[in-house]
């Protein structure tokens, strides 16, 4: 009876739920208060490496990679670097098996510099100047995703016939989807791909075909960021089948990929939805399985672009409070050492966020307080109305789940406080991936005066 109990018994939550974040899955409590993060401790890495501190689980990053590849081993998974590169991001998911989605020559760049092999990279952008046109041919990236009636004549005059270059074409579905409209691509009425409505994603496939030097290897499209339904992604699944053969029967090709993009939503706070890997996996191909037999098309290869949902939940950002400050009002400002210099998305989208004391035990009550950045700007808030002890004071460690995408990939120079250090943590030990930028390297890219 004991046993059948203990076997049946609902099993106790994982170290990292039970702290009630959205924290890497290695998260456990440290000692002396300590959080370990890929078994290091975040106060003591913030002590080693000082603050503010980006810290990268790479047993997330990599985990989250192999369930991509797992959920979906037909289809081809890119990671989108512009949620956050550096050379060892792209070791990493290169050692996964992903391929990688860029979208500036800085990007591609670094990616190949550090050994990413250029056929699996897809280079995309909605103004991709000839230069940055040029270097993807002279590297020979895989794919080039065309996204404007004048890249096509461009990239044609750069490709000789003998080695054409493969392309997809962007195209607009016209499915309203993510969480904010600046980043919402599925629609009309924004700057992204060809709309299909109205015919412009037909024209530019016409076009792309009349070309020698381009094979059109496929569609893609784009919907939004943070999106956690399934539905819109079948929709997008009908309207590009729909397109596909409407290419079939106009031009008598069938396209063999099909690219849905990425925005794929993870949790920021504990209670939050997020994207369903394997259910997604599941639906879209069978939904893309059904069209294609509907309309007897031979059944394209699907291509994803996460880039959140492999980087987001793996980075912590760790922060040093430098003042308290009680106003008569009531309201509490907890300033810390960074702010919307290294995460802008609070400021730029309203993005929320949870934040945690660590490396200190706090026997004081909770209490209500807006974690501020150290910017000259009033709209420099990290975390509005956050729950931390009522004690906190200077010198305390403060430290952000669900970092790891969008935020020092958005981050800027201002006020020259300069960016912070990225730290990697694996199996215990910590490592420095990137040095804290100083007021120097500011300096040193002046030439006049
Ligand atoms: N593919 C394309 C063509 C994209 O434009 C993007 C993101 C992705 C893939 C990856 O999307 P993800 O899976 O990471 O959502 N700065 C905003 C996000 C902008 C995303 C732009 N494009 C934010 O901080 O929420």
């Amino acid at each position: 009876m004991t046993q059948l109990t203990v076997r049946y018994a609902p099993a106790a939550p994982a170290p990292a739920d039970a702290l009630g974040g959205p924290w890497p899955a290695s998260a456990r409590p440290g000692p002396g208060a300590d959080l370990l993060v890929g078994g290091v401790g975040l106060a003591e890495t913030a002590e080693r490496f000082g603050t503010p501190l980006y810290v990268l689980d790479e047993g997330e990053v990599r985990s989250r990679a192999r369930a991509y590849r797992r959920a979906l081993p037909h289809a081809e998974v890119l990671y989108a670097a512009k949620a956050f590169l550096c050379s060892a991001m792209a070791d990493w998911v290169a050692e996964e098996g992903l391929g990688l989605d860029v979208c500036s020559s800085g990007e591609l760049w670094l990616a190949v510099s550090a050994g990413f092999p250029a056929q699996r990279i897809l280079l995309h952008g909605n103004a991709k100047s000839p230069e940055e046109l040029r270097l993807a041919r002279r590297l020979r990236v895989g794919r080039i995703v065309i996204d404007g009636q004048a890249e096509i004549a461009r990239l044609a005059a750069l490709v000789a016939a003998d080695t054409p270059q493969k392309v997809l074409v962007r195209v607009v579905p016209g499915i309203a989807a993510g969480h904010h409209a600046a980043v919402r691509t599925g629609v009309g009425g924004q700057k992204f791909g060809f709309p299909i409505e109205g015919g412009d994603a037909a024209d530019a496939i016409a076009r792309v075909l009349d070309q020698p030097g381009l094979e059109l290897a496929g569609l893609h499209c784009h919907l939004g960021s943070q999106i956690t339904e399934l539905e819109p992604f079948l929709q997008a699944v009908d309207a590009l089948v729909r397109l596909l053969v409407d290419v079939r029967d106009r031009h008598g090709v069938e396209l063999p990929e099909l690219d849905l993009g990425g925005g794929h939503g993870i949790k920021y706070l504990p209670g939050d939805a997020e994207f369903d890997l394997p259910e997604f996996a599941v639906r879209v191909t069978d939904r893309l399985a059904v069209r294609c037999a509907e309309a007897d098309l031979d059944v394209p290869r699907l291509i994803v672009e996460p880039g959140r949902a492999i980087a987001g939940p793996a980075g912590v950002a760790v922060y040093r409070v430098l003042s308290v400050k009680h106003s008569a009002d009531g309201r509490t400002f907890v300033a810390v050492d960074g702010g919307m210099s290294d995460n802008p998305r609070p400021a730029l989208y309203g993005s929320p966020y949870s934040v945690r004391l660590v490396g200190r035990k706090s026997d004081a009550g909770a209490a209500r307080v807006d974690v501020v950045g150290r910017h000259c700007e009033a709209g420099d808030v990290l975390v509005r109305d956050a729950v931390l002890p009522a004690d906190l004071r200077p010198g305390d460690l403060l430290a952000v789940p669900a970092a790891g995408a969008y935020q020092l990939s958005m981050a800027s120079g201002y006020n020259l406080v300069g960016r912070p250090a990225v730290a990697a943590v694996k199996d215990g030990r910590a490592r420095l991936l990137i040095r804290r930028e100083t007021v120097e390297d500011f300096r040193l890219r002046e030439v006049g005066r």
